[in-house]
């Protein structure tokens, strides 16, 4: 397996330079089902990640493996169609390898959209909420083996690993985030633990982005559009892929229209 060093970055940035001059100042990244996102890119030049020399390309479904590349309120911003995930057997350096390249295109900020199981009783399918801060079950960090420090410090700060400025316009609940290997749903008993534990949403995603965001030096923001609710929540309840897919392509233009708040209150600073 390849390694996803950092002159393998560089060769997918060289890459994707042809397609635009113009610097994103702002990455996002659409989730499972949220690929709707992209017709809000003014001026779209579309660019195909299997074109992208050692680009992960997402099996899961709802990922359409599309960079986009455009503009929101004037903002120059890169869309990201599909990640790809830690369960379908990639290594941490691939799933964070589209992170790396974001920050080496000089983004100041990562902004992930996600799919998640509500922990917290208050919150209903269908709500997107504002990702204040996680907790890493997944068992695996992206930043574990030898340190490239043209990319990060050894030890990055995680205190402040998502930035409360970015939503604050928006009026959002807000939760921390589990992130969860998968690709099983939780067993009723791992949900009551991460709700001890302090977790209002349970995912498989995210997290290693925002932990190798964060050691870049970028500022971070997770919209997680609740899918169902965790499991056990409701004992009659089985939970299916399908049923977090519809939901998210209904909550899809909700939050476009959220995602245009946000770049808009980045556009005021
Ligand atoms: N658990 C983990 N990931 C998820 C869920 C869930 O309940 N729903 C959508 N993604």
């Amino acid at each position: 397996m390849s390694n996803h060093n950092y002159e393998d970055a560089i060769a997918a940035v060289n890459y994707i330079h042809k397609f635009s001059a113009a610097q994103p100042k702002t990455a996002i990244v659409a989730g499972s089902g949220l690929g709707d996102i992209a017709n809000i890119i003014e001026s779209p030049k579309i660019i195909d990640v299997h074109d992208v020399p050692k680009w992960p390309a997402s099996t899961a479904p709802g990922h359409s493996g599309k960079i986009i590349l455009g503009r929101i309120s004037g903002r120059p911003v890169i869309l990201l169609q599909g990640r790809v995930h830690y369960y379908e057997g990639y290594s941490m350096q691939e799933v964070v390898f589209p992170v790396r390249i974001l920050g080496m295109l000089g983004v100041s900020e990562y902004i992930a959209t996600n799919a998640a199981g509500a922990i917290n009783t208050s919150f209903l399918p269908g709500e997107i909420i504002a990702v204040k801060d996680h907790i890493n079950l997944m068992g695996a960090n992206p930043l574990r083996g030898p340190n490239d420090s043209r990319w990060n410090t050894r030890f990055p700060d995680m205190s402040r690993a998502y930035n409360p400025k970015i939503y604050e316009p928006l009026g959002l609940k807000t939760g921390v985030y589990a992130a969860f290997m998968g690709p099983s749903f939780e067993t009723p008993a791992e949900v009551r633990m991460a709700g001890l534990l302090g977790a209002d949403l349970a995912g498989m995603s995210t997290v290693p982005e925002i932990i190798t965001a964060n050691a870049m030096g970028l500022r971070c923001a997770c919209l997680s559009c609740v899918a169902n609710m965790a499991a056990g929540i409701d004992p009659d309840h089985t939970l299916t892929a399908q049923e977090v897919f519809d939901k998210m392509e209904e909550s899809s233009g909700k939050l476009a229209g959220l995602l245009v708040k946000l770049i808009d209150n980045l556009n005021q600073e």
